[in-house]
């Protein structure tokens, strides 16, 4: 088990020591699964107010279920449908402060009230996205989609080399 000592400041601090703490659980790690689902529980666990915390795999052409936090969910989503399908075929993120405005949005969990989703891009190739959802509107800000994409920019290249 690994125990970091993040103490949240401000949301660009979190960001940060998030960024150290991923870097040193997947560095010499070249299985993408388990750098996922070692990047799901980390935000999992240092994020406040998320009720699902994941990844989907771009996989012959659609989105596919990877590892997660959280309840059962959608194991499949075409891209362009929902949120995570918008992410995955724009290649930009969403940022969605009230999902019962989105239109399309896939309600895997019916507690999701916000949702941010980040696409993984590596050598130009899509690797899936990180979706994170949480039970209160407008949960994630601009400082939350800079800190993943930050976040998904060390982590892409983990995840394409098995
Ligand atoms: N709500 C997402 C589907 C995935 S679940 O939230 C885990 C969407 O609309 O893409």
């Amino acid at each position: 088990m690994y125990d970091f000592a993040i103490a949240a400041g401000s949301k660009t601090e979190l960001y940060r020591e998030l960024e150290g703490a991923l870097d040193a659980l997947t560095v010499d790690e070249p299985d993408a699964i388990a750098n996922m689902a070692n990047a799901a529980a980390l935000l999992w666990q240092y994020l406040p107010d998320l009720n699902w915390a994941g990844f989907y795999r771009s996989v012959g052409g659609e989105l596919v279920l990877g590892p997660f936090q959280g309840r059962a969910a959608c194991i499949r989503i075409p891209f362009g449908k929902g949120v995570c399908g918008a992410a995955a075929a724009t290649l930009e993120t969403q940022l969605v402060e009230d999902v019962h405005a989105f239109p399309g949005h896939i309600a895997c969990d019916a507690a999701s009230r916000s949702e941010l989703v980040v696409p993984i891009v590596s050598q130009g190739t899509l690797i899936g996205v990180l979706d994170l959802d949480s039970p209160l509107p407008a949960r994630f800000d601009a400082g939350d989609a800079a800190g993943c994409e930050m976040l998904m920019r060390l982590l892409g290249p983990r995840l394409a080399l098995t």
